[in-house]
C-alpha cells in the first residue's frame, strides 16, 4: 500500500494518503484546503485515482480540502452523518465499510471531541482523528464535546483493538507521529488507568483558549470547505 503522512505547521494538522498500487485506487483523509496542488501534484507522482476524501470530523482549526478534492478529481466525500454536513456525498455510521483496491475502511464512531467524531480501521492502521492521540486526546469543551461519551469511545470501541494497531492522529503539537495501541492504553496520559470519572474530570478542566480559526472553519467545513476556501484563494 501506498501511505502518505502529511503535516499542516500551522495546525499541527495530519493529512493522510492511502492508495492501492494495483488499482491505483486511492483515499484522503482530513485533507487541508491549502494544499490541493501538492495532494494533486502526489496522486500523478503515484498514478492514483482519488476514490474518496473523508473526514474524521468537523474540523475547528483548519478548513477542510474534501470539496475542492472533489471538484478536481471527482472523489466521493464522506463524514459522519452526526457532523451536520450535507454536502457530503457520503453520511457514514458505525459500521459502515468502504473499499479502495483490496483494502476495507472501516468505519468506527468514536464521538467525545464532537458528536460526529470517527476513527478509520485500514488493515493494521487506525486513524483517530481528535478522539484517541498521542499520550493524548481531542480537547472536549466545545462543538458539543462530550467527555464521558469520548472515553467510552475510546475504551470501548478502540482499546479493544490488537495492541499492535498503529494509532494515526488528527493532530500532534510536540513532533510524534505515530502510536500503537497497546502504548496509549498502557501509558496514554489521560486514559491509562483512569476510570471515566477521572477522565471526565481532566477533560473539564484544561482550561484551553479557542482554536483561531473556529468561527471560520466550522461553518466552512459543514459546507465541505468550498466557499471560504475559494474566496481565501488569491485574485489573478
Ligand atoms: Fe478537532
Amino acid at each position: 500500500m501506498i501511505f502518505r503522512q502529511l503535516f499542516d505547521k500551522k495546525s499541527s494538522a495530519y493529512t493522510y494518503l492511502l492508495a492501492h498500487e494495483q488499482s491505483g485506487e486511492a483515499v484522503f483523509i482530513d485533507p487541508v484546503a491549502d494544499y490541493i496542488e501538492d495532494y494533486l501534484t502526489l496522486l500523478d507522482h503515484y498514478g492514483c485515482k482519488l476514490k474518496y476524501s473523508l473526514e474524521t470530523h468537523v474540523h475547528a482549526d483548519h478548513i477542510t480540502g474534501s470539496g475542492l478534492l472533489k471538484q478536481r478529481t471527482n472523489a466521493q466525500t464522506g463524514v459522519n452523518q452526526q457532523c451536520g454536513a450535507v454536502c457530503a456525498d457520503m453520511q457514514l455510521k458505525h459500521g459502515d465499510t468502504l473499499t479502495f483496491g483490496d483494502h476495507t475502511i472501516h468505519v468506527i464512531a468514536t464521538p467525545g471531541h464532537t458528536p460526529g467524531s470517527t476513527s478509520f480501521l485500514i488493515d493494521d492502521r487506525l486513524f483517530t482523528g481528535d478522539a484517541l492521540m498521542i499520550d493524548s486526546c481531542g480537547r472536549t469543551d466545545f462543538q458539543g464535546g462530550d467527555a464521558g461519551a469520548q472515553y467510552d469511545s475510546i475504551v470501548q470501541r478502540l482499546f479493544t483493538l490488537p495492541d499492535e494497531t498503529l494509532v494515526y492522529p488528527g493532530h500532534d503539537y510536540t513532533g510524534k507521529w505515530v502510536s500503537c495501541i497497546g502504548q496509549e492504553r498502557m501509558i496514554n496520559a489521560r486514559l491509562a488507568g483512569k476510570t471515566r470519572e477521572a477522565f471526565s474530570q481532566i477533560m473539564n478542566n484544561l482550561n484551553l483558549p479557542n482554536p483561531k480559526l473556529i468561527d471560520i472553519a466550522v461553518s466552512a467545513n459543514r459546507k465541505c470547505g468550498i466557499q471560504e476556501a475559494t474566496e481565501a484563494l488569491p485574485q489573478s
